[in-house]
């Protein structure tokens, strides 16, 4: 596996933060990519009804900083003009790339044409991808699921329709639409993408261990691999990944690295937003976080109902001073599973 470029820009490792609507925000991608290992971040799905009608929030997820480059931002929506308003916008911003989604599965962005609902009127995603392409100046990506249902299958057709489009990166999940998050990621039909296109095509699903990820890599022949849901778990996973690429022991954070890593994150958060937002956003995180770990479901149980600050502070504290020390926290269960019910994914 090595670098690849979206038109100019390098990808380097081509390893991508994969976007998540309420995760991958301006205070979460740069905790992940001063971990190391990160060759692309990806912001949050856009509304660009929201941002070409000066919605606040819209334009509040367009922050990033320099330190993230490269970085595309994504949006969504479903009426050609507005979208190509909206990439003028992300350009104009100082994106490096746009991207589109669709891969959605909301109710709420489906019933308006929007997300994974492109994937069902290719007619829609022709005009979408040819109009943006007219407006903006910087390369066009397209971030998909590999089709509506199990009986819709159409990533191949999509993916051939994007490169005529002029669309020059193509991401894949493994899956459809209507398994949500369930069952496994199809990295078969990720690989007949990468055998019909010849823009670069990078795979998506389930990657929460190296091993896993380079066979998958192996298996399918992508130029890339998105992580997702594996970052929250492991904010090391795209170093160790790339060590391992590049020839080393993967890293090993240790204990105090891993305390200090959400202390981090607590600290950036209180500077982003009030202290409520950053509770909620710091226990999302930690409960991912400690997915693993020995103690932690109990640790989980205790965040979820600390009410400050301070008593969320020293709970970690607690937490890993027991860990460092070899005791057992709680009832010492490990568990590591990939479960993240999603706002993105089924709310209305
Ligand atoms: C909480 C959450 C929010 C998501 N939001 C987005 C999004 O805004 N845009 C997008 O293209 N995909 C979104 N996804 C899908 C992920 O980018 C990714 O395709 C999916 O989680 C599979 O990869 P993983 O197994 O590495 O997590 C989201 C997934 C989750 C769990």
């Amino acid at each position: 596996m090595k670098p690849f470029k979206i038109r100019n820009i390098e990808i380097n490792p081509p390893l991508i933060l994969s976007p998540m609507a309420g995760v991958t925000d301006y205070t979460f991608r740069r905790l992940i990519k001063r971990r190391g290992g990160v060759g692309l971040v990806v912001t949050e799905f856009i509304s660009v009804e929201g941002l070409t009608r000066s919605n606040p929030k819209s334009w509040r997820q367009m922050k990033f900083d320099e330190f993230e480059r490269p970085i595309a931002i994504q949006i969504f929506g479903a009426q050609p003009e507005r979208m190509a308003m909206g990439a003028q916008i992300a350009e104009e911003v100082g994106a490096d790339i746009v991207d589109i989604n669709c891969g959605c599965p909301a109710p709420k962005v489906v019933k308006h044409g929007g997300g994974s609902a492109l994937l069902r009127d290719l007619k829609k995603l022709e005009q979408i991808l040819k109009e943006v392409k007219k407006s903006i100046s910087i390369p066009l990506t397209l971030k998909m699921r590999i089709g509506y249902s199990d009986s819709e299958i159409n990533a191949v057709e999509v993916a051939k329709l994007a490169e005529d489009c002029g669309v020059e990166h193509i991401a894949v999940h493994g899956r459809t639409r209507e398994q949500g998050y369930k069952g496994s990621a199809n990295w078969d039909v990720i690989r007949q993408v990468k055998e019909v296109v010849s823009v670069p095509v990078s795979g998506n699903g389930d990657i929460t261990t190296i091993q896993y990820g380079l066979k998958k890599w192996q298996e399918s022949g992508v130029d890339g691999i998105l992580i997702g849901r594996g970052a929250m778990q492991n904010p090391w996973i795209f170093r160790q990944f790339q060590d391992v690429l590049e020839g080393r022991e993967p890293y090993q954070p240790s204990v105090e690295e891993k305390r200090a890593v959400l202390l981090e994150f607590f600290e950036m958060l209180r500077e982003e937003m009030p202290e409520f937002a950053a509770l909620g956003k710091m226990k999302q995180l930690a409960g991912q976080f400690t997915k693993g770990l020995p103690g932690g479901a109990l640790f989980r149980q205790k965040l979820y109902h600390s009410q400050s600050a301070q008593e969320i502070l020293d709970n970690i504290t607690h937490y890993f001073e027991t860990l460092q020390k070899g005791a057992v926290y709680g009832d010492g269960v490990v568990e590591a599973d990939l479960e993240i019910t999603s706002c993105y994914a089924f709310s209305d």
